[in-house]
């Protein structure tokens, strides 16, 4: 593997242009074929690492995309820029009640991307089924412990039930392998880890442990309280005979373990390691918000405005152009280690995950 060091990403103007066809590349040779799209900034869980117990300030509704205008976006980034797979994420895409509608159009895309959601699973267990016949082809659920006092600490809200609920819901419905993120609690969090993959392991879902990383809305976050995925291997490991996965990584960001019983195999858990171990050098993403903005990077400081280009009758090879060049433009890493690394100031509810 080449190792690249990771720089700061801050505003890059490469000395040459992007190429103007072909896969969608960046200067350091990485491809994007990976798209992650938030529907919307809103959510109706306030998870402590995110945002504060009063919500944001949403972005307004005239300057979110329409469904149309979004649908033109995908249908550019599949057909023109190489796209072979859509993440919807939020906030929460489950409050946008078009979803099942946005999925269903980007599945007849031709080629047909691979699609995904990530969601807190609040209204899973009504819509799975729906989810499922337009197209959605796997799904990720955001559960950080299922200890249900725990859970209403961490998103302020006392929905443990609904959560459960709707993993329930999606497996049922076929969405597999259904997964389970968790991002863990400074405190309780190895305890949490441990009994987050033993409900897993029982229920057949695939855990995934997630480093916190800098992007609450708040900008409260510190390294040193953040549980490392070192730790929480160690942790895992104390409880659950784990080993690596055989399965070659490629550009996941998830390191693979597999669990082992005394019957073999008995499922797996993934740690993103995002802080500790960066795996900018692989990564094959790209992002577009709400408000139709395009970005490299989760932790990029700028931004492409497809939205006003949009709106003011660009066509579409105006639009891959830009798109182009914003990812051409991508900083090597995220450069969360760094000493002169800055947040950005759009928190991870307003990007996705
Ligand atoms: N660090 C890491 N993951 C985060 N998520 C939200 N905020 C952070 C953060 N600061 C996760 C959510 C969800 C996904 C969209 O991103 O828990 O699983
Ligand atoms: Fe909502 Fe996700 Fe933020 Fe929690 S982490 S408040 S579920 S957007």
């Amino acid at each position: 593997m080449t190792v690249i060091p990771l720089g700061v990403p801050s505003i890059r103007r490469p000395a040459t242009p992007a190429p103007a066809d072909g896969p969608m590349v960046d200067t350091f040779g990485r491809v994007a074929r990976d798209l992650r799209v938030s529907l919307t900034d809103l959510c109706n869980l306030r998870c402590t690492y995110c945002m504060p117990a009063g919500g944001l300030d949403w972005l307004p509704r005239d300057q979110k995309l329409s469904s149309d205008e979004l649908i033109r976006l995908l249908r550019i980034a599949v057909t023109r820029l190489g796209i072979t797979s859509i993440r919807f994420t939020g906030g929460e895409p489950l409050v946008v009640p078009h979803l099942e509608d946005v999925i269903a159009a980007t599945t007849s895309l031709s080629p047909r991307p691979e699609v995904t959601l990530t969601t807190n699973g609040i209204g899973l267990a009504q819509r799975a089924a729906g989810l499922k016949q337009a197209g959605l082809n796997r799904i990720n659920v955001s559960l950080d412990t299922v200890d249900p006092a725990r859970f209403a600490a961490i998103t302020r809200r006392d929905r443990f039930a609904d959560v459960v609920a709707g993993l329930r819901a999606a497996k049922e419905a076929g969405l597999s392998p259904v997964k389970v993120n968790a991002v863990l609690d400074p405190v309780t969090g190895l305890q949490d880890a441990v009994e987050l993959l033993s409900f897993c392991l029982d229920n057949g879902y695939q855990l995934r442990i997630i480093e916190q990383m800098p992007l609450d809305a708040e900008h409260s976050w510190q390294r040193d309280r953040a549980l490392s995925a070192d730790a929480i291997l160690a942790a895992l490991k104390h409880h659950f005979t784990l080993s690596p996965d055989p399965v070659p990584r490629g550009s996941a960001p998830a390191q693979l373990w597999q669990v082992h019983g005394e019957a073999g195999i008995l499922g797996r858990v993934g740690i993103i390691a995002s802080v500790s171990h960066a795996f900018c050098s692989t990564c094959d993403r790209t992002r577009l918000t709400a408000d139709g903005q395009v970005r490299n990077c989760l932790f990029a400081r700028d931004e492409t405005d497809l939205r006003v280009l949009l709106r003011t009758g660009a066509d579409d090879a105006a639009l891959e152009a830009a798109w182009r060049s914003a990812m051409w433009a991508k900083a090597a890493g995220h450069g969360i280690n760094d000493p002169d690394f800055v947040q950005p100031d759009r928190p991870m509810s307003a990007i996705g995950g």
